[in-house]
């Protein structure tokens, strides 16, 4: 069988601390509106028609690898359309962003959601996992699936769309925290079983995006967040055998509790230095960042100083996967994006 999963490929070698002749590179968002192969795509489509039909997330999908040469691609899809299929309505709003008409406002709402099977609530997903590992795979260029955190998928559901200080989140746990517990064992189930889906479809590496988790404490953390992220990950192991990757921002003050979540790879924003990042996490990890994404948006000399300085810290970590501490934003010149791969490489 040849290895769709590329498993001696720069990212893939990155994620299991193993350092190549050079630092691979993608970028988070990286099939997205700057593109615009995408726009034209968008022009025809809704962002969820997209999402749900197997051939235009795989178009899709393909499109930054094409023409970039990204060293990963990440599956297209969102955190959130696999909430659909929990009972919850959800749309992108142009110019909004999601929107969810029926938001969860109790413990009667929690018990409503439904723990649906990834195969029949994101099937269309998985075989845009299959047909695109299998068009990666003679180009030695694995795949990443992903899923939301359960931190931030509660906020989405809870709060309707803008999130906000995670004002609605925080009260649930501190007013109903056997509330709280029921919705994040919903949501561990749901991810959990989504992201294996993903690696028996294909998927090389997993990514978790906690967007959301730079608003919590460390107390809070422990409490009502880390127990539900170290379980997804005891899940996904005891099936399958793929890097998992954790993404949070702002989180410079849970470095230290980072280790113990058990994740193979840990993503940094631009927040902190890598080099900091490296002595806070664990000298054994494998990082992932972490260039402002503004900077693709200015000048080319800062640009240039900002990447080389990163590809220089780069050389004392345990290995490092170069990448946004974000994701791209949509103003962003397709030329920008070529020099930061020139430089990657070595140009
Ligand atoms: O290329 C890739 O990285 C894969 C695709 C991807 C999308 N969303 C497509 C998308 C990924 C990995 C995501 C993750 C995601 N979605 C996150 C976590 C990462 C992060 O940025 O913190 C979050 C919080 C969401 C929720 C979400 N989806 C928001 C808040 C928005 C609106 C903001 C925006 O950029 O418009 C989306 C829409 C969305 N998801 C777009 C894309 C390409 C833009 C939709 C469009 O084409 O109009």
């Amino acid at each position: 069988m040849s290895d769709t999963r590329c498993t001696d490929s720069l990212f893939i070698n990155a994620c299991r601390g193993i350092r190549g002749e050079r630092v691979p590179v993608w970028f988070m968002r990286q099939a997205g509106r700057y593109l615009e192969e995408y726009r034209a795509v968008r022009k025809a489509h809704s962002m969820l028609d997209v999402i749900r039909t197997p051939e235009l997330a795989a178009q899709v999908t393909l499109q930054p690898i094409d023409r970039f040469g990204f060293d990963a691609a990440i599956i297209f899809a969102d955190i959130l359309n696999p909430l659909i299929g929990m009972g919850i309505e959800l749309d992108f709003v142009e110019g909004e962003g999601p929107v969810i008409g029926n938001p969860v406002r109790g413990l009667d709402d929690i018990r409503r959601l439904r723990v649906p099977d990834p195969t029949e609530n994101t099937g269309y997903t998985l075989e845009a996992i299959r047909a695109v590992s299998t068009a990666l795979a003679p180009r030695g260029v694995p795949l990443i699936g992903f899923s939301g955190a359960p931190l931030t998928l509660s906020a989405y559901l809870l709060e309707g769309g803008r999130v906000g200080n995670l004002e609605r989140v925080k009260k649930l746990f501190l007013t109903e925290p056997a509330a709280w517990h029921e919705l994040q064992e919903k949501l561990t189930a749901l991810v959990s079983s989504y992201l294996i889906a993903q690696a028996n479809a294909g998927a090389a590496a997993l990514q978790l995006f906690d967007s959301w988790l730079g608003a919590i404490g460390p107390a809070q953390f422990d409490e009502f967040v880390a127990p539900y992220l170290k379980r997804i990950v005891e899940i996904v192991r005891a099936s399958c055998d793929v890097p998992m990757i954790f993404f949070a921002t702002g989180t410079a003050g849970l470095f230290g509790k980072y280790a113990e979540l058990g994740f193979d790879v840990y993503g940094v924003d631009w927040r902190s230095s890598l080099p900091d990042a490296q002595r806070l996490i664990g000298e054994r990890f494998p990082l992932q960042g972490n260039l402002d994404p503004l900077l693709l948006l200015g000048d080319r000399s800062n640009l240039d100083k900002n990447v080389r300085r990163i590809l220089e810290e780069s050389r004392v970590l345990k290995s490092h996967i170069f990448n946004l501490g974000h994701g791209i934003l949509p103003p962003t010149p397709v030329d920008q994006v070529q020099r930061v791969l020139e430089l990657v490489r070595g140009g």
